[in-house]
This record gives structure tokens, C-alpha cells and sequence, in this order.
């Protein structure tokens, strides 16, 4: 029986750190400012939009949304994001992803400012994370992070493996479980033997975006198990990467999906738009320059 870890719990805890952040800087006229970019009627997106204007309204860190639509061209959502560059009173620029497929999300990533790009998925955050030298970590992997941080888990010496290689997840937990010296192996539809390497993690991390993925015969008994999944069963039901009914009983910790990693993916973007902030502010030096 696997111990649960609560990232609900775990994320409400954060948030009230950041809220406190928040409330001080306040007290020195400073006002941490998101916008929130999207593009389009993404149910989904529109759900995490909602979910992050939500959480920043009740840290006290001000929002703004542009919601344009599906036919905005690439041109004018550069337009728009050099704007927001230049304002001072946006800190954090987050362009929900994925955008329509006539707009080229490299470009995009590439207009917002590093000092303002809180998701860190700009090539110099990416470029700072590979030499474990950063201000911003990508908000999920950041997450996972704590959740391991705060329930004792240790990533030195361990096994851990990755499932999935994508830009926003799967490469940079790697990385931080490396900068923590863990052994790291990153697993993907490539793989071979997928199914012996998941067996001898002792921190497996699932992000393939299929449902039920890992199986109990993946998991060796103890093993830290993180479910980055947000996927639906056969009956619409959400759920994660991990068959949990048939992992739990074999894993010695585990997340739940919703309730694990989900909610550290807003505080971990609460906590980047307060950095940003303090980082504008002069409040913090950095190696990201202008
Ligand atoms: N789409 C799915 N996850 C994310 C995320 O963390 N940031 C952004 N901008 N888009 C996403």
C-alpha cells in the first residue's frame, strides 16, 4: 500500500507561501503581473486559462487575459507579445499552448522576453536549466520536484526514469533529477524493453500522455511513482498515465491523478510570476540579461 502524496495539499501549502511573497512585496508598491495568452477554443486550454487567472487572483498576483481567436495570425500574436514585453506592469508572459497549427509556437516562445517567459520554455531558460544555473524552471517538472522535495523523497543515487522526451516535461525533469544526482534514464516510443527499464526505477516519472500506461509489472515494489498524465479512460473519466487501482498496492509512494501533480503545475507558475517580479524589480540578479 502505497503512501499518497497529496498535491493538492502539497500546492495549497505553496500557494500560501507565494501569497505571502505576494502580500510583501505589496508593502514595497510592487504588484506581480500575469498575462495569459490564448489562442483559439481549446476546451482544455480554456479550463487551464480559467485555473491560473483563478489561482492568481487568490495570491493576490494580478492577471490579465487575451483571449483572440482561432484565425489570429502569427504576425499579430508577436505584435501582441512585444507589446507586453515592453510593459511594466506585466511581469510573467504565459501563452497557452498548443496554439492553432498555422501559428509556429518556436516563434512565439522565442518573442517572449526570458525575464518575463514563467512557463521557462524559451531556448535561453531551457539553455540555463541544462547548466543548473536558472531562474526559471518549467512549472510541471518544477512541481514534481517539490512534491518529491516535500514528502522526503531523495532523487541521489537513485534510478529514476522518465517516460516521455517532450520539451515542456519530459527533458527537463530529467535534468532536475540529474542536478539532484540521480541516474536518469529517459524512456519513449523508441524504447526498448520499456517495460524492464520502468521495473528497476526507484522513481519512475510517467509522461506520456496515454491513459493507464504504466501497469503494475512496470513498478518495482516501493518505488516512487509520479503520474504527469491528464488523459480520459474508455468511459470519458479523467485519469492519469498510471493504472493506479493496479500500481497503489506495489508502489511505495504514489500520486492520485486529479489531485497530484495537476495542481503544483499553478503554484509552480504563481511562484516564476513572483520571481519575474522580484527579478524586474531588481530585487534579484540573474544571468539572463536584459
Ligand atoms: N499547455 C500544457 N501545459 C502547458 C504549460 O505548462 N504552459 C503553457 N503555456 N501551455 C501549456
Amino acid at each position: 500500500m502505497a503512501i499518497r502524496i497529496d498535491g493538492k495539499a502539497i500546492a495549497a501549502a505553496v500557494r500560501s507561501d507565494v501569497a505571502a511573497e505576494v502580500a510583501a512585496l505589496k508593502t514595497q508598491g510592487i504588484v506581480p503581473g500575469l498575462a495569459v495568452i490564448i489562442v483559439g477554443n481549446d476546451p482544455a486550454s480554456r479550463t487551464y486559462v480559467n485555473n491560473k487567472k483563478k489561482a492568481c487572483a487568490e495570491a493576490g498576483i494580478y492577471s490579465e487575459e487575451f483571449a483572440l481567436p482561432e484565425d489570429t495570425t502569427q504576425e499579430e500574436l508577436l505584435a501582441l507579445v512585444v507589446s507586453l514585453n515592453g510593459r511594466s506592469d506585466i511581469n510573467g508572459i504565459l501563452c497557452q499552448l498548443p496554439l492553432p497549427p498555422h501559428i509556429d509556437d518556436k516563434a512565439v516562445i522565442a518573442a517572449i522576453s526570458p525575464r518575463k517567459d514563467v512557463d521557462a520554455f524559451h531556448a535561453a531558460n531551457t539553455g540555463h536549466i541544462m547548466i543548473g544555473d536558472y531562474t526559471f524552471l518549467p512549472c510541471t517538472p518544477a512541481g514534481v520536484m517539490e512534491l518529491l522535495h516535500r514528502s522526503g523523497v531523495k532523487a541521489e543515487g537513485k534510478n529514476c526514469v522518465v517516460i516521455g522526451r517532450s520539451n515542456i516535461v519530459g527533458k527537463p525533469m530529467a535534468m532536475l533529477l540529474l542536478h539532484e544526482n540521480g541516474t536518469v534514464t529517459i524512456c519513449h516510443s523508441r524504447t526498448k524493453n520499456l517495460k524492464e527499464i520502468c521495473a528497476q526505477a526507484d522513481i519512475l516519472v510517467a509522461a506520456v500522455g496515454k491513459p493507464k500506461f504504466v501497469t503494475a509489472d512496470m513498478v518495482k515494489p516501493g518505488a516512487v511513482v509520479i503520474d504527469v498524465g491528464m488523459d480520459r479512460d474508455e468511459n470519458g473519466k479523467l485519469c492519469g498515465d498510471v493504472d493506479y487501482a493496479a500500481v497503489e498496492p506495489v508502489a511505495g509512494y504514489i500520486t492520485p491523478v486529479p489531485g497530484g501533480v495537476g495542481p503544483m503545475t499553478i503554484a509552480m507558475l504563481l511562484k516564476n510570476t513572483v520571481t519575474a517580479a522580484k527579478l524586474q524589480n531588481a530585487l534579484l540578479t540573474d544571468s539572463l540579461g536584459k
